[in-house]
């Protein structure tokens, strides 16, 4: 199973799927970690906010670093900027490589200076220490504010997508502007899963609901990043390769209509703490 990649506009590749850690601790972040690299993923999303680098970092250490693709986010109680580099540094440090694939803001903080957070961003990437920078949870004016300031092109913004959330107008300005949407819940954390169309679909495709969303969000040029800790969902989710939904099914996703999202964070979270 070989991932496909996607090109960021500052030249580096990303795989178009990977594999999500939010909520994964202990035992289970190392046991699914190890299944999906074994199952073909090469791309994996994390936090310092996640509390599980170390246990990432652990399984990595059996790897071929050069093959995969690492992400991690810093704080928004951490955006100023000795703690970007600090938090950057630890992040390195626990999951055990020299360098980060991207690095992301994960939250805006409106607290703390954003052209303050992207120079120390910035300064990263001179060191070597990461190779992309995005954001994570920007709104369309946030994200175009960014790139006004941004010394370096921002390559990704990670944000909540699926068929109940589909941010057409945010997607369109990332794909016009060569910026990566990575889909953060992209199953709704499996309450999209139930919805009347895709299980159509499903049933029509003999795909099950996860696949037939993940393939939607991939049409679209969107990077999803399903978690699990199921070893047959880890497998099933990355089979995306050897078959096909016609244009007029994914229009009826796209036409779905319903409004939900299953992450938002009052602002006192955002600034001071997360958990996604
Ligand atoms: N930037 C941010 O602020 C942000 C916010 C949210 C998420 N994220 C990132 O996005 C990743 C994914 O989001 P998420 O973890 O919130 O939710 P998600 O991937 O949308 O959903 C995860 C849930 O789906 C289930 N699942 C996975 N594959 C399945 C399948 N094939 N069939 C049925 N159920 C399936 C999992 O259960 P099983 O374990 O039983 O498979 C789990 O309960 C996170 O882990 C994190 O890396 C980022």
């Amino acid at each position: 199973m070989k991932i496909k990649d996607r090109k960021l506009k500052n030249g580096e590749k990303i795989p178009e799927i990977g594999f999500g850690t939010w909520n994964l601790a202990g035992k289970t972040v190392r046991q699914s970690v190890e299944e999906a690299l074994e199952a073909g993923y090469n791309h994996i999303d994390t936090a310092e906010g996640y509390s599980n680098e170390s246990e990432i970092g652990e399984v990595l250490k059996n790897y071929d670093r050069s093959k995969l693709f690492l992400t991690s986010k810093v704080l928004p109680s951490n955006l100023n900027y000795e703690n970007v580099i600090n938090s950057c540094k630890k992040s390195l440090e626990k999951l055990n490589t020299s360098y980060l694939d991207l690095y992301l803001i994960h939250w805006p903080n409106p607290a703390i200076s954003l052209r303050e957070t992207l120079w120390a961003m910035n300064s990263l990437y001179e060191k070597n220490l990461v190779k992309s920078i995005g954001v994570s949870n920007f709104s369309l004016y946030q994200l175009k504010i960014a790139q006004k300031i941004s010394p370096l092109p921002l390559t990704v913004n990670q944000v909540e997508f699926h068929p109940w959330w589909n941010q057409n107008k945010l997607l369109d300005y990332c794909l016009d502007n060569d910026i990566v949407l990575t889909a953060a819940a992209p199953l709704a954390r499996t309450e999209v899963l139930s919805d009347k169309t895709i299980i159509q679909l499903s049933t029509k495709y003999d795909k099950t609901p996860a696949q037939i969303v993940l393939k939607w969000e991939l049409a679209k040029k969107i990077i999803p990043i399903p978690k699990s800790s199921t070893k047959e969902h880890i497998r099933q989710n990355i089979k995306i390769y050897d078959w096909d939904m016609s244009a007029e099914d994914l229009k009826l996703i796209d036409n779905i209509g319903r409004k939900k999202q299953v992450y938002q964070l009052s602002i006192d979270d955002e600034v001071y703490g997360i958990s996604d």
